[in-house]
């Protein structure tokens, strides 16, 4: 039985992945954390790690700005990281690589295996494309994300990256007499409104066709599904960074 901590647990993400676990016969969630103390559905909800049960796996859906907290618990109990969270700033994302020099750490911008599929397909397309098609990136998300471009987005726009030898440059929306469009960009857009779930859109335009790659989340349970797949996986593994491709690769 793998036991989970849910950080964020009262939050809709922290939610819905606890509704899963306890679905799960082969996962237990043994307590959450978040800003208030209470208790959600049988489950110790704390304010803050302090007082937080041992677990294999912590699961967080919270903030980026958590992030000290969940790196200091996994230090001091051994267990596995599972960072679901978006926003991180750079210094951050070079906190995370060295700790997953010392703790099981698992993080990807989007847990849904359709857009790790999509990762594949627009690197895919980028190569055989080149450099004739301009690569635009559109992502559109509910009326109360706080971080913009989404961090899918960013996942998406590297991928595509990577098959130019990291040479593109990333340009957020447009606005005023920007000039026109240059070889070297990869245009990133942020959409937000009522209650989308999450939708990107990668367009690759050429002088006689558009193609276009798209992937639509309807639901959150898509992510709450691929967070606890990833639990499992991390279970007992050691000291490392791990992303989705990895979970897929062992299935
Ligand atoms: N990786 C993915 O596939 C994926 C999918 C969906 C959402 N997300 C990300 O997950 C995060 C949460 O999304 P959500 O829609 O559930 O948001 P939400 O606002 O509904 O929930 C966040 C919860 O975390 C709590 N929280 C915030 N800061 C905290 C802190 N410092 N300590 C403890 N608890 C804290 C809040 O009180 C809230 O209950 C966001 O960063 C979002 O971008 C990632």
């Amino acid at each position: 039985m793998v036991q989970i901590l849910i950080s964020g647990i009262l939050g809709h993400m922290g939610r819905n992945v606890l509704e899963l676990v306890r679905e799960d016969a082969d996962t237990e969630c043994v307590g959450g954390v978040d800003l208030q103390e209470g208790e959600l559905c049988g489950v110790p909800v704390h304010a803050g790690f302090d007082k937080a049960e041992k677990a294999d796996v912590v699961i967080d859906f919270s903030s980026a700005a958590n992030l000290d907290n969940v790196l200091a618990y996994a230090k001091r109990t051994g267990a596995a990281i599972i960072l679901a969270a978006t926003g991180y700033s750079d210094a951050q994302l070079k906190q995370i690589e060295e700790a997953a020099k010392e703790i099981p750490l698992f993080k990807t911008a989007n847990l849904s295996v359709g857009i790790n599929l999509l990762q594949k397909l627009v690197r895919e397309a980028a190569e055989v494309l080149g450099e004739k098609f301009d690569v635009e990136i559109i992502e559109r998300h509910h009326n109360l994300k706080k971080d913009a471009p989404s961090g899918t987005a960013f996942m998406l726009a590297e991928s595509v990256n990577e098959a130019f030898g990291g040479e593109k440059e990333y340009v957020y929306g447009r606005e005023g007499m920007c000039g026109a469009r240059k070889k070297a960009e990869i245009g990133i857009h942020a959409v937000r409104g009522g209650n989308i779930v999450g939708e990107h859109e990668v367009m690759f335009a050429g002088e006689d066709e558009i193609i276009t790659i798209s992937h639509s989340a309807r639901s959150k349970k898509v992510f709450a599904a691929g967070a606890v797949k990833a639990a499992k996986f991390m279970c007992g593994k050691p000291a490392g960074k791990y992303n989705m491709q990895d979970v897929l690769a062992d299935e």
